[in-house]
């Protein structure tokens, strides 16, 4: 079941276990009010549903369930795994995790659990089975999801002797033979050979440096464990409930388990979206590109709609808090969701907490539970936008361009930056976001996609490379695709090791009409670049390029290579093949993809700054959507044969607003 064959649009995230039975009518007539739909229930909810091992105490959950739908709302639920109760622990102390120095993490937050260990395995098992086998038969639960944030666990999985274990069992049928292990992960180097693969460890803190190889290896495992383990949970649910959908709540570029992967397992990719961060920088229109950046990413899990299970309500922080959303901008940001490709969404959380860690993490209603400011916004958002999801549903944007996006290269860069600011997903960003600013939409694929149905493919940092890629690559341009490589394209295989059989980039230096003989890291410093006697920057990187074949379009204004092309492009085949020499600042981003302009990729209108468009399609209908992330009155001119989807045409959009266009294209 796909997400645009549910006819739900918004709902809340709802614990009615912190709250006396005595408001839950209150609340379940507030939300109808407000136009909720649905509510996600129970997902760290153990030590209420299973008090003491094996005695259940559904009834509550039930009746609040009953009590929902009396009031047309349904439920989704979710297994509580993140959270095994002190029981669970009191008995089995070995289920914590242990980290890189061999330390237990302990009860007292949440996620103090390991994924790989036998006898929690078995705790879920009866948890589950349980659950799922007394929810399966009640029409009103329509889904599940496994565990929460899956990945969001400890800074690097679990170092425990089950996950060693298992990390050996995985390297066996990888490698069959330890001494084909010893050759991919090159031991030879400082000893490190193994005559068995008892030997082999997980990659716990060192005294000194660690393979690269091997911690590769452990960060896919990391993240098969994971699959694994939702999965393991997910044939139980599916078992009994074979009606009802599998969801997950994805976390935008958390690095920790493949979403392509998970994607593959689901009904549909849900995802929880917080602009006013985790603690990190404060909310402000500056952060609009990285929401839509992991909005795009989340429907490029399974290039499909999706849903929004956690949509930030109100004030976002733990100990810290950040700023208050300003009036008008949840609705912008729910809204933004929805202009990236969320059928539904999901507030996070109906009421703030009076105790715990997430007291401040703040709901649709304040603690007081009296309906306030979120509320009223969330309202009207709820009035207006309803019928437009509703519309919408499994629209897509068409995008022409790609960017594809890797976990694999990305572990490798985690393991070795190169530069200590480089970091994947921040390069990757320098395309994502110039692209953002000329409204130009774009796809995020895995590398395992149908290229042929983009005209521009992002290929950024394509640092392991194998022989299969390669080919795609060569096939891609050849038969007429723009490709962009960059820097630190083909430098190493798939073991992580470098590839010496020719100067880079390898094997596709005849597609890019160019070597790579020599590069510099540009550390405390950047490097002038110069593209039609206008001076940018370079960062973090520069490559020192020698066409054999390619035109330079920027060549380096400073350093000993001064004079020397910086980017490049080459025609092969039908199709053009460029290479990007360095990090490009935002105004050389700019510049690059104006080439892409006047190659022929449009922009679906050009608006000022911090003015967003983008575009869901379905059969020959569009919608645009138009929103200004600014707290300033902003100007736009659109193209005239846009059709208003409510209210009036206008150029004034104020603060925050968002409007909304549709466009019938002539049937053909
Ligand atoms: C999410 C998580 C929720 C809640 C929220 C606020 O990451 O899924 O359970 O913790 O953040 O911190
Ligand atoms: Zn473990």
């Amino acid at each position: 079941m796909e997400c645009r064959e549910l006819d739900i649009q918004f709902g809340v995230d709802y614990y009615p276990e912190h709250w006396p039975r005595e408001r839950w009518e209150t609340d379940a007539r507030l939300m109808e009010e407000l136009g909720v739909q649905v509510v996600r229930m129970a997902e760290f909810s153990w030590s209420r549903l299973e008090p003491e091992k094996g005695r259940f105490r559904f009834g509550w959950l039930d009746d609040a369930i009953a009590l929902l739908a009396r009031h047309g709302i349904r439920t989704v639920l979710g297994t509580p795994t993140a959270a095994p109760p002190a029981w669970i622990i009191a008995e089995n102390p070995e289920i914590q995790p242990m980290d890189a120095n061999g330390l237990r993490r302990h009860f007292g937050g949440r996620h103090h659990d390991c994924q790989s260990n036998a006898v929690y395995r078995e705790h879920i098992r009866r948890y589950v089975t349980a659950f799922a086998g007394h929810f399966a038969k009640n029409p009103n639960v329509i889904g599940w999801q496994v565990d929460n944030e899956l990945g969001n666990s400890h800074g690097d999985l679990c170092f425990c002797p089950s996950c060693e274990e298992r990390f050996r069992q995985w390297l066996r049928e990888k490698y069959g033979t330890v001494e084909s292990l010893n050759e991919h992960w090159g031991t030879v180097f400082w000893s490190q050979d193994y005559s068995d693969f008892s030997q082999v460890t997980a990659p716990r803190a060192t005294a000194a440096g660690q393979n690269p190889s091997q911690l590769l290896d452990w960060k896919r495992f990391c993240s098969d464990l994971v699959l694994e383990f939702h999965q393991f949970q997910a044939e139980i649910l599916r078992a009994a409930a074979p009606d009802k959908f599998i969801t997950h709540n994805m976390m935008g570029f958390s690095e920790k388990v493949s979403y392509f992967q998970l994607g593959d397992k689901l009904d549909f990719s849900s995802h929880d979206q917080y602009p006013g961060g985790h603690f990190r920088e404060g909310q402000n229109e500056l952060r609009a590109d990285a929401q839509a950046a992991e909005l795009d990413f989340i429907r490029g899990t399974r290039q499909k709609s999706f849903w929004i299970m956690e949509q930030q309500s109100s004030i976002t922080g733990w100990e810290v808090l950040g700023r208050a959303p300003k009036p008008g901008q949840l609705a912008l940001w729910a809204m933004q969701s929805a202009a990236h490709g969320a059928d539904a969404i999901v507030f996070f959380r109906w009421r703030s907490c009076a105790v715990g860690t997430e007291q401040y993490w703040h709901g649709i209603l304040p603690h007081s539970g009296v309906p306030g400011r979120s509320y009223r916004e969330i309202g009207q958002l709820i009035r207006r936008a309803g019928p437009l999801l509703r519309q919408v549903r499994g629209a897509l944007p068409q995008s022409r361009a790609a960017i594809v996006f890797s976990y694999d290269q990305e572990y490798a860069f985690d393991i070795q930056p190169h530069h200590p600011q480089l970091t994947y997903v921040d390069h990757v960003m320098t395309y994502y976001r110039a692209l953002f600013r000329r409204n130009i939409p774009v796809d995020f694929i895995r590398e395992e996609e149908d290229f042929s149905r983009y005209q521009w493919i992002i290929a950024p940092l394509q640092y392991l490379m194998y022989p299969e890629l390669e080919q795609k690559y060569r096939d891609y341009v050849r038969r007429g695709g723009n490709l962009v490589l960059t820097m630190r394209t083909g430098v190493k295989d798939a073991y992580n090791r470098c590839m010496c059989q020719a100067p880079l980039p390898g094997g596709l230096s005849d597609v890019l009409g160019l070597q790579v003989p020599e590069y510099d890291c540009l550390r405390e410093t950047s490097v002038e670049i110069q593209w039609d006697g206008r001076t940018y920057t370079g960062e973090k990187w520069s490559d020192l390029i020698e066409p054999t074949a390619a035109r330079p379009l920027a060549v380096y204004g400073s350093e000993f290579y001064a004079g020397t092309p910086a980017l490049t492009v080459n025609r092969f085949g039908e199709g053009r093949a460029y290479y990007v020499g360095t990090e490009m600042s935002p105004a050389l981003a700019d510049r690059f993809v104006e080439e892409m302009v006047s190659q022929g990729l449009e922009p679906l209108a050009s608006t000022p700054l911090g003015v967003e468009v983008t575009r869901r399609v379905s059969g020959n209908r569009r919608w645009y959507f138009v929103l200004n992330h600014t707290g300033q009155t902003q100007y736009v001119t659109l193209p005239p044969h846009w059709i208003p989807w409510d209210g009036q045409r206008r150029s004034t959009l104020p603060p925050f607003a968002v409007d909304v266009y549709t466009e019938e294209e002539e049937e053909a």
